[in-house]
């Protein structure tokens, strides 16, 4: 079973060591790819009131990260983000069941009108998740992304209240 929980002081290492790993944060946005995070860099983002992080776990194993930032309270929208830290969890829909979750919990506890992502056009696990969570295609911003030294597309995609399994 997937369960997310606010993420605590405990597990600021365990995530900072995640976001570290180059395999998983080439795929994030600039303020992550590409360096080093340490604990104190999660722990000044956490107390962000623009960031709300939750640890994923899986039959009670500390296993991902998912991620709202950009939370903008006067119009109700924030970013959805996410990693899985340990890659032997992969394909087992972990990081879907808690990109759902954390949906949910946007809309019902901070009563979010609307929630968006997006990911780099070669990111194909990433943009596959989204559309299996419900999130709809928005549209593309051509050549706003960096990966490998290489300019891509980022495709943005929406999620509403209405929208399946919510
Ligand atoms: C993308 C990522 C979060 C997927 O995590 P996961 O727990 O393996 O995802 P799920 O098992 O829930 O998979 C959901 C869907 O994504 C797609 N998917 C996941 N891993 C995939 C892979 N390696 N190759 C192709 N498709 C993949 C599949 O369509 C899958 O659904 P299915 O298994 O029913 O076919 C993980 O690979 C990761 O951390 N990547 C690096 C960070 C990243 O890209 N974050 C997103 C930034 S926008």
């Amino acid at each position: 079973m997937t369960t997310i929980a606010p993420l605590t002081p405990e597990h600021f290492e365990t995530v900072a060591r995640w976001l570290s790993n180059p395999e998983i944060n080439r795929w994030l946005s600039g303020d992550w790819r590409d360096r080093e995070t340490t604990a104190s860099t999660i722990a000044i983002a956490a107390r962000n009131r623009k960031n709300r992080f939750y640890l994923v776990s899986h039959d009670a194993t500390p296993c991902g990260l998912v991620a709202l930032s950009e939370i903008d309270s006067a119009d109700k929208t924030a970013m959805a983000w996410y990693l899985l830290g340990r890659l032997e969890f992969g394909r087992k829909g972990v990081t879907s069941a808690a990109v759902s979750e954390l949906v949910k919990r946007a809309f019902k506890e901070l009563e979010l009108n609307s929630v968006y992502a997006w990911a780099m056009e070669s990111n194909t696990a990433s943009l596959q998740l989204l559309a299996k969570v419900g999130f709809k295609r928005a549209g593309r911003i051509r050549r706003s992304s960096c990966c490998d030294g290489r300019a891509l597309d980022r495709i943005y995609f929406d999620i509403i209240p209405e929208d399946a399994a919510l």
